[in-house]
């Protein structure tokens, strides 16, 4: 196997979103996993116990700074999110030896963004958006199946099981008022990659941000550190 040695820019850029989107659009290259772009999403309830699971990151905005996921707005998660929306979240490309933490404020994405990423989806992801009301109890897999046809059947979509002549269908279904997307703003970004010996290389960028109507940040100059492995 290849030696591997990288360090990060020195001195550290000012931007490090744009590391991170190279380093995405690296991971894709390489493809070592079958989803590059998976994100280990960290959020907390009121009192502050946390909760994490992995969702997809579709989108990173370097300017003015944001990641973008899709959800349910009533899942668990959703819900920690309405009662504290702060989020950390990392990415970990194992084989490329390099990890991803970012912090910040959370804010659902505007409903005209998430309408156009969701009529994007094929009609199975919709139809199962509709069907789901995510991490609420189901009484069997038979009963969530039920559900999927329901939904299926409102939308004329054909049953799970029974295709039909899927090219010629036009299913519209609308996003569920209850799915979308969230934007999660970078206040502090972290950026690892292994060293030899143990001796990684890490460093931290802040900055401020400031809220303003309609989910949106006005922010403030990224301020960078190197960190102690
Ligand atoms: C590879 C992978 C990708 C996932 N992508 C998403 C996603 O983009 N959105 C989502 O809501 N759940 C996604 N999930 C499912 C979540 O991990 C989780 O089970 C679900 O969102 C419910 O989480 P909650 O009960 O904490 O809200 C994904 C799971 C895996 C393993």
């Amino acid at each position: 196997m290849m030696r591997h040695i990288e360090f990060l820019p020195e001195p550290l850029p000012s931007e490090p979103l744009v590391i991170v989107n190279r380093w995405m659009a690296e991971a894709w290259q390489h493809r070592h996993q079958p989803n590059p772009n998976s994100l280990v999403l960290a959020t907390s309830d009121r009192a502050g116990r946390p909760s994490a699971r992995v969702v997809l990151c579709k989108e990173i905005v370097p300017q003015p700074g944001y990641l973008v996921f899709y959800t349910n707005y009533l899942s668990q998660k959703g819900r920690q999110l309405a009662e504290n929306p702060r989020a950390a979240a990392v990415m970990h490309w194992d084989a490329l030896h390099r990890q991803v933490r970012i912090e910040g404020p959370i804010a659902q994405a505007p409903a005209a963004d998430s309408d156009a990423y969701f009529a994007s989806r094929p009609w199975q992801s919709q139809i199962a958006a509709w069907a789901s009301a995510q991490s609420e109890p189901v009484a069997s897999r038979a009963a969530l199946e039920e559900a999927v046809a329901a939904a299926a059947e409102r939308f004329g979509a054909p049953l799970p099981g029974h295709p039909g002549p899927e090219a010629d269908l036009e299913i519209v279904v609308p996003r569920p008022p209850h799915w979308g997307g969230y934007h999660l703003w970078a206040e502090a970004i972290e950026l690892w990659v292994e060293g030899e010996g143990r001796v990684h290389d890490r460093a931290r960028w802040t900055r401020a941000l400031a809220p303003q109507p309609n989910g949106f940040f006005e922010a403030g100059p990224w301020t960078a550190a190197r960190l102690q492995p």
